[in-house]
């Protein structure tokens, strides 16, 4: 992997490599998971998504994550606007021009994977009930919690309007979670397949695998459901399902700090929520902040959240083995401060990103004081919620990055896998296990060690 510049001596923490089970990240600066909606409307890969992503690459993240991709097909009915679709082999080919985009760059392609928006999903077709934990709970968005910035959203467009009222919901059923969660499963084998270094599982701000762990959003009485133990069984059987599914490949999990909300979900039992993940052999835990679109402070850290999330990372950082990352860390200099006192280990960057794809490179060059800010206007937001795909007034480029001869692809390089090494070095098992075990035994991460021909 190309080393990079390290003239500014003092962002040395932020600019050391680090591991991540068994992938090395070149640095600690990486894009984090955003729907940027540029995806086709059923979910496809499109140049103007590839050449985004690429240019975000070469700008030097130590790797590029795709927002949350819906990995089953009752998922992909039930979203907003565009997501990113992988749930069947067709999906392969465009999502391989992604990942090869990012590798040319030097970066690793992460794929942040969803099972479901649960109750936050929209269909076209408004008459559904949408599946989620529990029946009749619908989200419903109050006028005044919606950060000023973005108060034009409920008055430019019908689907701003929409988006502060939720459908209808339905209780899913045992078999219905079993089947998603194989679905689920495979789709992960497939990301692998398209080329993807790492997976990532969506467990944050509301969506589904946080609406089973919530006490706010779950009231069944069946085994999904009731005392804690029984609330986290939903995102416990993912992790070790992913985790069997797709052996020697680095799997972490992104989940809410907190949920903020009245009853809600604490920061201990999400810290523990943390410690299960870790024992099921997540590589990573990646933190935001935040409940669902009620809370409505998740999506769009605000700068106040943001300057909290290190002091609160840092418990989880005591509580936990592998590392752990966070968002909406803009400021490079505390960040290498935070970093260098243990306080978490790598800054996923959102918006910064989408304003400035070279903030990294300008770090690493020692160019820091030639980085575009944020302001946190939240132009791309508001234009992503209403249906436009996103823009930002401070990067000309952002979104037309397909015009540009810099971020197209060329010959293959040096420092690119001809083989990836999820396809053949690490062959992947058959689905075949009794997922409707309720309990599975914890699974170790003795499946990176195993060098036969894959466990069937
Ligand atoms: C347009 C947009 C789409 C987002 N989509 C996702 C997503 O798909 N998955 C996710 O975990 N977070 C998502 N987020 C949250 C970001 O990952 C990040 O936590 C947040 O933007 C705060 O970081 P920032 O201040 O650097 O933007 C999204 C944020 C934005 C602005």
């Amino acid at each position: 992997m190309a080393k990079q510049a390290t003239k500014n001596a003092n962002l040395k923490h932020l600019l050391s490599p680090i591991k991540i089970g068994p992938v090395e990240l070149k640095n600690r600066m990486v894009l984090a998971p955003m729907n940027e909606t540029f995806s086709g409307h059923d979910g496809q890969a499109t140049e103007q998504m590839v050449s985004y992503f690429g240019a975000r690459a070469k700008g030097g993240a130590a790797w590029v994550s795709t927002g949350a991709i819906m990995g089953t097909r009752l998922s992909s009915k039930f979203v907003w606007g565009r997501n990113i679709y992988l749930f069947h082999e067709g999906h392969i080919q465009g999502l391989n021009l992604l990942t090869d985009r990012i590798h040319y760059f030097d970066s690793l392609a992460t794929a942040q994977m969803t099972i479901g928006f649960g109750r936050q999903g929209h269909s076209y077709d408004h008459t559904l009930k949408v599946p989620a934990p529990s029946a009749g709970l619908p989200y419903e968005i109050a006028m005044e919690k919606i950060p000023k910035t973005l108060e034009g959203l409920a008055r430019i467009v019908e689907m701003g309007r929409l988006f502060m009222v939720g459908q209808m919901t339905r209780e899913m059923t045992i078999e219905e979670i079993r089947s998603e969660q194989k679905e689920f499963a495979r789709s992960c084998q497939l990301a692998v397949i398209a080329g993807f270094d790492v997976i990532e599982i969506h467990g944050p701000h509301g969506y589904l695998e946080h609406q089973f762990l919530s006490p706010l959003t779950n009231k069944r009485t069946d085994l999904y459901g009731g005392e804690w133990r029984n609330r986290k069984r939903f995102l416990n059987e993912i992790m070790e399902q992913i985790r069997y599914a797709c052996p020697g490949v680095a799997v972490g999990v992104r989940i809410s700090n907190q949920e903020y909300m009245e009853g809600g979900l604490t920061i201990e039992e999400m810290i523990d929520v943390a410690k299960d993940l870790e024992a099921r052999g997540a590589d990573y835990i990646s933190l935001s902040a935040g409940g669902g679109y009620e809370e409505s402070g998740h999506l769009i850290t605000d700068k106040d959240r943001a300057e909290h999330l290190p002091e609160s990372a840092a418990k989880f950082k005591k509580a936990l083995k592998v590392p752990v990352i966070i968002a909406s860390q803009h400021d490079p200099v505390k960040s290498d401060k935070d970093i260098a006192s243990g306080k978490y280990d790598i800054n996923a960057l959102g918006r910064q990103l989408f304003c400035d794809p070279e903030y990294p490179n300008k770090v690493a060059s020692g160019d820091i004081d030639k980085i575009k800010y944020c302001t946190y206007c939240n132009t791309c937001v508001l234009r992503c919620l209403s249906g436009a795909p996103p823009a930002c007034p401070r990067n000309p480029i952002f979104g037309r990055e397909y015009a540009m001869d810099e971020y197209k692809i060329g010959p293959r390089q040096k420092h690119e896998d001809v083989i990836p090494k999820g396809i053949i070095s690490l062959p992947m098992p058959a689905l075949e296990r009794p997922w409707w075990k309720p309990e599975l035994p914890v699974l170790e991460k003795c499946w990176r060690k195993f060098t036969g021909p894959g466990p069937r």
